[in-house]
């Protein structure tokens, strides 16, 4: 099986996890990436399940409103009902890293207002211990190199990840060869610092649970 043909099966099998959950008055929240395409393109025969999405991105509502389904403003909604998207990293306690595209802070909005957090994956995204991944911290544009500095005094390595801003207006500086162990600590760590948004790892909110696809089928992962 390929990485595509994973995605796909991960995909479909969130679409039979949350179809039952949804009536016609639900709103559901979208992530963004590969994977969450993947899932934007099955619920698209489902939209009538449904009454609106709410994108973590503007390339998740392009995808939702090129399929006819409508996308919403979380102002003018009450709540979602669940929440699906993918991750960069997930370790055995279901936190994350997530952020590959750059998509970190709203991603990390719409999971607070879900109900559920349901991650989608495949098996290269499971790891012991996060931090392999570079961590993404998204931070206001004229507090870049202070951020930067003050990065480099907790004895980590940010890195300026040139010629992207995010949906927000903001840039990202990954944060390189790190060894999480104390994820919930590190992200009250880092979103402390004056001029960071917010970072991608998810480790207050983290997944309620993971569906990770294996050549040998969709595993269900929860604590
Ligand atoms: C975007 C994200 C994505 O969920 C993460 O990068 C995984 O993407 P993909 O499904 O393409 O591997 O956090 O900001």
């Amino acid at each position: 099986m390929t990485q595509d043909e994973m995605k796909q099966a991960v995909a479909q099998a969130a679409l039979d996890y949350v179809l039952p959950k949804l009536k016609a008055d639900s709103v559901i929240g979208i992530g963004t990436g590969s994977t969450a395409n993947c899932f934007i393109d099955a619920l698209a025969a489902h939209k009538g399940a449904f009454e609106s999405a709410v994108a973590s991105s503007e390339a998740s509502a392009e995808r939702l409103r090129s399929h006819g389904i409508e996308v919403v403003d979380l102002n003018s909604v009450s709540g979602i009902e669940v929440y699906v998207d993918g991750a960069d990293e997930f370790d055995p306690h279901l936190n994350l890293v997530k952020g590959g595209g750059g998509a970190l802070t709203r991603e990390k909005i719409v999971a607070a207002a879900s109900k559920e957090f349901v991650c989608i994956v495949d098996q290269s995204k499971q790891v012991d211990v996060l931090g392999a991944f570079p961590l993404p911290v998204e931070v206001i544009p004229m507090a870049r190199s202070y951020v930067a500095r003050e990065l480099a005094k907790l004895g980590v390595h940010p890195e300026y990840r040139q010629g992207f801003v995010t949906d927000n207006g903001n840039i990202i500086l990954d944060v390189h060869d790190m060894e999480i162990l104390n994820p919930k600590g590190l992200e009250r760590e880092l979103n402390d610092l004056v001029g960071v948004v917010t970072n991608g790892l998810f480790a207050l909110r983290p997944a309620d649970l993971v569906l990770m696809a294996t050549p040998e089928g969709v595993e269900t992962l929860t604590v």
